[in-house]
């Protein structure tokens, strides 16, 4: 198997059954035109995780790691008309450019972006005592993903359904002084010990799925809230 046949057959079935994806290249556009780095999930992963909403009936959503907004469409697009997504980013442009984008796929008004290192804007929704999320996605910096994890089943309730993108970058994983260029220094060692602490975890049950495609082999996580 190499990449490139991975990356014809993410295409494929892109082509057959993520048409809906094809709108989004404007706001992938968009995003590499602002100087937003590459990262954002492929469509079919998109598709999987607007499929996962709907399946799971999640009606309140969070993302830990907007980017562009990219992701976040895909989640908005699988709520109901009274769902809500909340999304946070750490950079204010960044945010910036996925609130434009969130507004061009027609979702602004299910979408709150907000601003902030995640650890502080996780511990301001704890503090505001919103209701638990049903669906979390955890995208962003892996270093601080035990963290996350910590804030998300704050924020969660039994039945929550945890997420997480980039849990096996190419096997890297295995290998406890593995790096990963794209995601900095001590990015392996944050997967890691989410793997730890998803398996230590007595209100989770987990697993991964590994996932080969236009993003090369990585994983995502899925976890349950007991
Ligand atoms: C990369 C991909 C991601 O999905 C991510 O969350 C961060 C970085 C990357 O390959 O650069
Ligand atoms: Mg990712």
């Amino acid at each position: 198997m190499t990449q490139e046949l991975w990356a014809a057959v993410d295409d494929y079935i892109a082509t057959h059954l993520t048409a809906e994806g094809e709108a989004l290249g404007a706001v992938l556009a968009a995003s590499e035109r602002a100087g937003l780095p590459a990262g954002a999930i492929s469509a079919n992963q998109g598709k999987l995780l607007e499929l996962l909403v709907r399946m799971h009936g999640a009606r309140r959503v969070l993302e830990i790691g907007t980017l562009g907004g990219y992701s976040a469409i895909w989640l908005a697009r699988g709520l109901p008309s009274d769902g809500r997504l909340v999304t946070l980013e750490a950079n204010a442009h960044y945010a910036d450019v996925a609130r434009a984008n969130i507004a061009t796929a027609g979702l602004a008004p299910a979408v709150e972006v907000r601003v902030g290192p995640a650890l502080q804007t996780l511990r301001q929704l704890v503090a505001e005592r919103v209701d638990p999320f049903d669906l979390i996605f955890i995208d962003a910096d892996k270093q601080n993903n035990p963290g996350y994890l910590e804030w998300s089943l704050k924020l969660s309730r039994p039945g929550t359904v945890i997420v997480a993108d980039n849990v096996v970058r190419a096997g890297a994983i295995l290998d406890p002084d593995g790096s990963d260029a794209r995601l900095g220094d001590g990015g392996v060692q944050g997967l890691r010990r989410f793997y730890e602490l998803l398996a230590a975890e007595p209100r989770v049950s987990a697993t991964v799925i590994q996932t080969v495609g236009a993003k090369g082999h990585d994983g995502f996580a899925l976890a349950f809230v007991l």
